[in-house]
């Protein structure tokens, strides 16, 4: 008999808004750093951009049916600040009103919504004014959630600040190959975090004060290093929570979740990093590590490793032709059982898997099927591995599959597809995959379409 998912756990499905929405000049909205980011030449390949993407915002009630045919507990999307806050001052009632209707859909046909505020699409007037760098970026995005919550916090009960930090900073502010391109040094960057970290903890606070039966969270990427036998368990936990390290600084967990989780930076990290934080960062942290009811957790592949002689890390490498995905992402679906245990044992909270997914090599067939099989075993590992996980103790509310749709990956245009529904970038037009139907009686079966065992990775 197989474990079953808990009662309320939420099957879900998740998007964002500028990966979707296009309808980039529609309802008052002002420009965001992604379509300013998206005309610098060689920014984003082919010349891509979201000025139409989807068309999410044009085909509403389609999107829906969609999301309602999975029959899925939960929809995570993004509001898109650009659409509400569109000049300083500025409230913008048709960027909330299209919210209204997305939340008034999901709960007719029975679906949760799941409101992300900050899925990377900061309104360009902002940036302009200093953008992360200036401390008043968090009262300006207390300002946008207490605009978005007075909308919309009588229907909607989770809330999640913030999308992957390390991703906004460490690819948008050190790396510069994600809005708004810029390249700083270490110092800064952590002022930017900072600052960032404080916009989430503001938020959450408007969330509490005006939804008193809110679910809180945020959704950073989680870096999970597991254990390739029981042994390693320890240094795999030690070295999931490790140290920002070398150039790869920004993509660790510790600098930005031991502040939220702990309410303290790590000890130990880079001087540069607790050089540039601002003056009196000390008394920002009570708000930055205000409790919170769940951790959102992003995860597509891990990292396995080993114990040595001595009790030290050893990096596992992995057989040639190990799973790997179009991204370049390993396949390793130990990570959604590592990582929510990991997670819960460090910081005490339930956690929910925010995204989990892959982009695969789907084409639409010449008899008119997407037999996307590999997203089929993706999702099929991932989630038994979650179940086991949740089996031996891990408190995990929730599984969201990314994405609903094939949509804009950012600086790579249309070229990856991440969907469960195929968008053909031409017409518009949505044909759900293989996968799509294979979800849909995973979810509709709570879990019980999953196998017992499954075969290893090979
Ligand atoms: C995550 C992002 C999401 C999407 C997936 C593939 O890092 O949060 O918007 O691009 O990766």
């Amino acid at each position: 008999m197989s474990l079953p998912f808990p009662d309320d756990f939420a099957f879900g499905v998740a998007t964002s808004a500028y990966q979707i929405e296009g309808a980039v000049d529609v309802d008052g909205r002002c420009p965001s750093v992604w379509d300013h980011f998206c005309t610098v030449p060689g920014a984003v390949r082919d010349g891509h951009d979201g000025s139409i993407a989807c068309d999410h915002y044009g085909r509403l009630a389609e999107d829906v049916d969609l999301i309602a045919g999975l029959g899925v507990d939960a929809y995570r999307f993004s509001t898109a600040w650009p659409r509400i806050v569109t000049a300083p001052g500025h409230i913008e009632e048709r960027g909330l009103a299209f919210y209204d209707r997305l939340v008034d859909a999901l709960l007719e046909r029975g679906v949760a919504p799941w409101l992300t505020l900050f899925h990377w699409d900061l309104p360009l007037w902002l940036h302009h004014r200093g953008g992360w760098l200036d401390r008043s970026i968090a009262d300006h995005f207390a300002e946008y959630t207490e605009a978005v919550v007075g909308r919309l916090g009588d229907r909607v009960k989770h809330w999640i600040t913030f999308n992957e930090p390390q991703c906004v900073f460490g690819l948008g502010h050190v790396r510069g190959v994600h809005a708004p391109g810029l390249r700083l040094d270490m110092a800064t960057v952590s002022r930017a975090i900072h600052h960032g970290l404080l916009a989430h903890g503001r938020a959450v606070s408007v969330i509490r004060d005006r939804v008193p039966d809110a679910k809180v969270g945020w959704a950073p990427v989680a870096f999970v290093d597991y254990p390739v036998r029981p042994e390693a368990r320890g240094v795999a936990a030690a070295a999931t929570f490790r140290l920002p390290q070398g150039d790869e600084w920004p993509f660790n967990n510790t600098w930005f979740t031991d502040p939220v989780g702990l309410g303290q930076y790590p000890e130990g990290a880079d001087p540069n990093l607790w050089r540039g934080l601002p003056a009196g960062w000390e008394r920002d942290l009570e708000t930055i590590g205000a409790p919170l009811d769940l951790w959102g957790l992003n995860i597509y592949r891990g990292r396995p490793v080993d114990v040595g002689p001595d009790g030290e890390l050893v990096l596992v490498s992995r057989v040639p032709g190990h799973g790997e995905t179009l991204m370049g992402w390993s396949v390793d679906p130990e990570c959604l059982y590592w990582g929510p245990r990991f997670f819960c044992e460090r910081y005490g909270k339930p956690v929910a898997i925010t995204e989990n997914g892959l982009a695969s090599m789907d084409w639409v067939h010449h008899d008119g099927t997407i037999p996307d099989l590999g997203r089929v075993d993706y999702l099929v590992r991932h989630l038994h591995a979650l179940r086991r996980a949740i089996a031996d103790g891990a408190e995990v509310l929730g599984y969201f599959q990314w994405s609903l749709m094939d949509n804009f990956e950012w600086e790579l245009g249309y070229a990856k597809r991440f969907g469960l529904v195929h968008v053909d970038f031409e017409t518009l037009e949505r044909t759900p995959k293989e996968s799509y139907a294979r979800y849909a009686a995973l979810c509709h079966s709570r879990g019980a379409t999953l196998p017992e065992d499954v075969a290893p990775l090979r």
